[in-house]
């Protein structure tokens, strides 16, 4: 991934949320008429690349004006035939997802039927009206909490996943309807998280506020469901509404926030101090929404050379809820995710199904919420690639086990459910299946539940 990408993570978090409203029927007409930028392709590329192309946002190109776009025009074509722009990965046929920017058939040709008629600009006044971006924060925060310290990043190498604990301790319970990320510095700001650390967790109890360690990734295990995750910031994602189900997120009085954060340098050496705004709500919610690191394979082993080596996790509910959010997450060897719900009926779904891209990390907002009864079980299939044709191995030559550099594994869902308000977190799922099995020389398996 280019730095420009990394750079953009910021900014095109932001614009998600405007992007999901089309603005124009561009596309669909035109069969016989000639196909011109400003008529037809235009529209397109607002309500589905500008996000990302524009002037100072994370593709290294701006399709903003005609002049900046006919010289890509044939890479567009390419781009969009071979299904690699705009970035998403979720297979189709299985649960409709909010956030998806996949082009629909009609627009897919108007774009492609443009390239191959020498990419005419036509009149500037068949364009629509012009879309206005947010730059800045795309809400308006009632708090902004900011790391105290600057990070220093260095010009190269590996950076390794940093802990920064910001004092907050909020005076009082409060229920947040709506949080954003922002990179301090974006060009080396891959990802990062705010997480919430109540009061009585354990953990990072005794970090010094403001200081980078490298240890306390609260996913080292073992699992502390007390440990919400507030805000995130990825290539591509959105800030977060928790208010879309008359829901919000708790954060305990007395909580701090510690900012889970990884680093890639960009060749010159620079400092970050990241922030996440946070939107507080006038009234408690009908519905807590908690994310929770899902099904999780802690005990992930990965042999050497295996070109497909499957792991999988799975978790149990112990609590009515209703899922809306899926984040597949896994390391450089990752190669697909498949989430499966096992209903106590004996039905079951695959809701989502999908390669992974470690440049992209992309989060997937369920069109409607999942109604999942008690005694369901999430069972997440993973691949990975740990061979040598896989350009991104750190080392193929390595039994590979859960750890938090990019060099070990992860093997994990994030997962976003609305709860009754008045429930403990802590209680709603159990580990089952292949997530209660020691870890082995690999897997866990599917086939390793049957031994
Ligand atoms: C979420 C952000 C995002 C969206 C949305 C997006 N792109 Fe991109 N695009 C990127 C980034 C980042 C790169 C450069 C890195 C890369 O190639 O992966 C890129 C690269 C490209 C390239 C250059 C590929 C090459 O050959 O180098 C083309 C062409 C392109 N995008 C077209 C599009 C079109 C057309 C759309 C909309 C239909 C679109 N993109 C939507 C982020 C985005």
């Amino acid at each position: 991934m280019t730095s420009r990408l990394l750079h953009a993570a910021a900014v095109a978090a932001a614009v998600v949320l405007t992007s999901l409203v089309p603005r124009t029927a561009a596309g669909a007409q035109g069969a016989a008429t000639e196909v011109t930028f400003y008529k037809d392709v235009v529209g397109i590329l607002e309500d589905n690349c500008l996000a990302c192309h524009r002037p100072g946002e994370m593709a290294p190109m701006s399709f903003a004006t005609y002049e900046e776009t006919r010289p890509w025009a044939r890479s567009i074509r390419e781009a969009v035939i071979n299904r690699e722009m705009p970035p998403w990965f979720a297979e189709a046929g299985h649960r409709p997802f909010l956030n998806d920017r996949t082009l629909d058939d009609g627009e897919l040709r108007t774009l492609v039927r443009w390239v191959e008629n020498g990419a005419p600009a036509g009149d500037p006044a068949d364009a629509p009206e012009p879309r206005e971006w947010v730059d800045g924060w795309n809400l308006q925060p009632d708090m902004i909490v900011e790391m105290p310290i600057d990070f220093p990043v260095p010009a190269e190498g590996t950076i390794n996943y940093q802990n920064v604990k910001v004092k907050v301790d909020f005076p009082e319970d409060v229920w947040v309807v709506a949080a954003e990320m922002r990179a301090g510095n974006p060009e080396v700001v891959h990802h990062m998280r705010a997480n919430v650390i109540p009061p009585d967790s354990e953990f990072m109890k005794d970090a010094e506020y403001g200081v980078a360690y490298e240890n306390g990734d609260p996913r080292l295990g073992p699992r502390d469901p007390r440990v919400d995750l507030l805000g995130k910031y990825n290539p591509g994602l959105g800030p977060q509404d928790f208010a879309a189900f008359e829901s919000a997120k708790l954060v305990p009085a007395g909580s701090d926030i510690v900012f889970n954060l990884h680093y890639t340098a960009s060749g010159n050496a620079t400092t970050d101090r990241s922030k996440v705004g946070l939107v507080f709500a006038t009234e408690p919610p009908k519905k807590r929404y908690y994310v929770d690191e899902g099904p999780t394979a802690f005990n992930l082993a990965i042999p050497p050379g295996d070109r497909n080596a499957q792991v999988v996790s799975e978790l149990t509910t112990t609590q009515p809820m209703e899922l809306l959010y899926l984040q597949p997450h896994m390391h450089l060897r990752g190669k697909d995710m498949e989430y499966q719900l096992h209903y106590p009926d004996g039905t079951s779904e695959t809701i989502f199904k999908g390669v992974w891209n470690f440049d992209w990390q992309l989060g997937y907002d369920l069109e409607k919420p999942i109604d999942i009864p008690v005694g369901t079980r999430m069972v997440v299939i993973a691949h990975y690639d740990n061979s040598a044709n896989n350009p991104y191995n750190p080392d193929p030559a390595e039994l590979v086990v859960w750890g938090p550099q990019n060099w070990h594994e992860m093997q994990n869902c994030f997962i976003g459910v609305l709860i009754d308000p008045d429930i403990d977190p802590t209680s709603i799922f159990e580990p089952s299946g292949p997530s209660l099995l020691p870890r082995g020389v690999s897997g866990p398996t599917l086939a390793s539940l049957e031994e």
